[in-house]
């Protein structure tokens, strides 16, 4: 028997048959089912996109229940194990893992855009001494466009591949000179001889000494924390870079869109919160007590629970190992213990437990970024830059996507009904 959907419109007692693909409905065919003929036809109405498929893609798979993220079929534990975040975004771009010919190509061509255009440089100088570095990053990847205005050609490859390259190169750029501007330091150039995180470090952190040495640890940490950050399919950002760019503007704008997105404390932002919760607890005697509070809906436990996760976040757990690396090298996080506290409690507790209500991504990342010497403003743009990757590999998907269109939702209209217009003086 063919994979339909027979629906009954008790309105009418008529019956439809829906196909049902892939295993969803289109919801398109449901306009057919109408109460009369001046019905426009049934719509469903999803607030938040609880249960909507917005689209194909075949860049990343998540299994909330069982814990998978695997990108491009490949499990997250394998890339931050034996990948680097140059070749991961390679592998999200093009949906295949380089040969090596291609790896060194692809570093190469990636390292050679990472420089800004003095008036980029001059751009960012103009922001306020306190401007939150996030701010700048997604203003100056807006301003990009006009920088590069052939990145409107969004339907020429090679136009189109050479704006990918340079976003992926320069967004570290970007973002170190962002958080330079915060601290009133010199900005510092690129140093092509590192590697795509021990430039950043130095793009960063580099004072007076002639050439930077990035720590291994730290730099791999980071590079893994990245291949970690990569994609996570269709998230509030994610949507909000294919539809600003289903209009058919050019990346930098579409991806300005994206970059505030991420910036809101419910998505980029919620691993600050958990900093913000770790000092409020302030010692691990206080932790019972807070738990208490949490369970009496005084609060929530941030860096818990996740729309999609229903057990442990996958990520959760290789970033709880790179943070026991990166300890040894800058000394404990004083935070940790409260941390493992939380953890450790929460997990037996049944309020937690019966929700599903796991250590996210944001639980443990915060910690390790804190103890790199990041202040918290740059929480949301260290998650930007591996995350440019996947918006513009679900950018591309879409705008090659035959199937898709402008962005368009449709609403359930709750206003007035016709009335005429009331002159301003008989108006009581
Ligand atoms: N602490 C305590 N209770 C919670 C929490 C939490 N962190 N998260 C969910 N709950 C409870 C919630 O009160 C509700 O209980 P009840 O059924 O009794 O009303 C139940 O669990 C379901 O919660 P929900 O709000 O319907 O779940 P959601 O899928 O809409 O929210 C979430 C997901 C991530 C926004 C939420 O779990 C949360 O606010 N967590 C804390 C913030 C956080 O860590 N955010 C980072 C998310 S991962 C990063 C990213 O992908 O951007």
């Amino acid at each position: 028997m063919a994979d339909t959907l027979t629906i009954t419109d008790n309105r009418t007692g008529k019956q439809y048959d829906v196909p049902v693909e892939d295993g969803v409905i289109r919801t398109t065919d449901l306009r057919q089912i109408k109460s009369g003929p001046e019905d426009p036809g049934l719509m469903t109405y999803d607030p938040a996109f609880m249960n909507t498929a917005s689209c194909r893609s075949a860049i990343t798979f998540i299994d909330g229940d069982k814990g998978i993220l695997e990108y491009r079929g490949y499990p997250i534990e394998q890339l931050a194990e034996h990948s680097s975040y140059l070749e991961t975004a390679y592998l999200i771009l093009n949906g295949e893992l380089p040969t090596e010919a291609q790896l060194t190509s692809w570093t190469a061509e990636t390292t050679q855009h990472t420089m800004l255009h003095e008036y980029v440089k001059k751009l960012m100088e103009g922001f306020r001494y306190d401007a939150h570095p996030m701010g700048v990053f997604l203003s100056t990847v807006g301003a990009f466009s006009t920088f590069y205005p052939e990145a409107k050609n969004i339907f020429d490859e090679p136009a189109r591949k050479k704006q990918i390259r340079r976003l992926i190169a320069k967004v570290p750029t970007i973002a170190a000179y962002a958080f330079r501007h915060s601290t009133g330091w010199p900005y510092n150039q690129p140093d092509n001889d590192l590697s795509f995180t021990g430039n950043f470090l130095n793009m960063l952190f580099r004072m007076t000494e002639l050439k930077y040495k990035p720590d291994p640890v730290l730099e791999r940490a980071l590079d893994v924390l990245f291949i970690l950050h990569v994609d996570h399919e269709q998230n509030c950002s994610t949507s909000a870079m294919r539809g600003i760019g289903s209009s058919h503007v050019d990346p930098y704008s579409a991806m300005a869109g994206a970059a505030a997105a991420l910036y809101g404390p419910l998505h980029g932002g919620a691993n600050e919160a958990v900093l913000r919760m770790l000092n409020e607890i302030g010692h691990v005697d206080k932790v019972p007590a807070f738990i208490k509070r949490v369970k009496a809906g005084e609060g929530r436990l941030m860096g818990f629970g996740h729309r999609i996760y229903k057990s442990y976040d996958p990520r959760a757990k290789i970033i709880k190992r790179t943070a026991d690396e990166v300890f040894e090298v800058t000394g404990k996080n004083p935070l940790l213990e409260i941390a493992l506290e939380l953890e450790r409690i929460a997990l037996q507790d049944d309020y937690f437990v019966s929700r599903k209500l796991y250590p996210n991504v944001d639980f443990y990342s915060g910690l390790i970024y804190q103890a790199m010497k990041f202040p918290v403003t740059m929480f949301p743009v260290l998650f930007a830059i591996p995350r440019t990757a996947g918006w513009i590999a679900q950018w591309e998907e879409m705008i090659l996507d035959s199937e898709q269109k402008i962005s368009r939702p449709r609403q359930i209209y709750t206003g007035s009904a016709r009335r005429d217009y009331v002159p301003v003086a008989k108006r009581s």
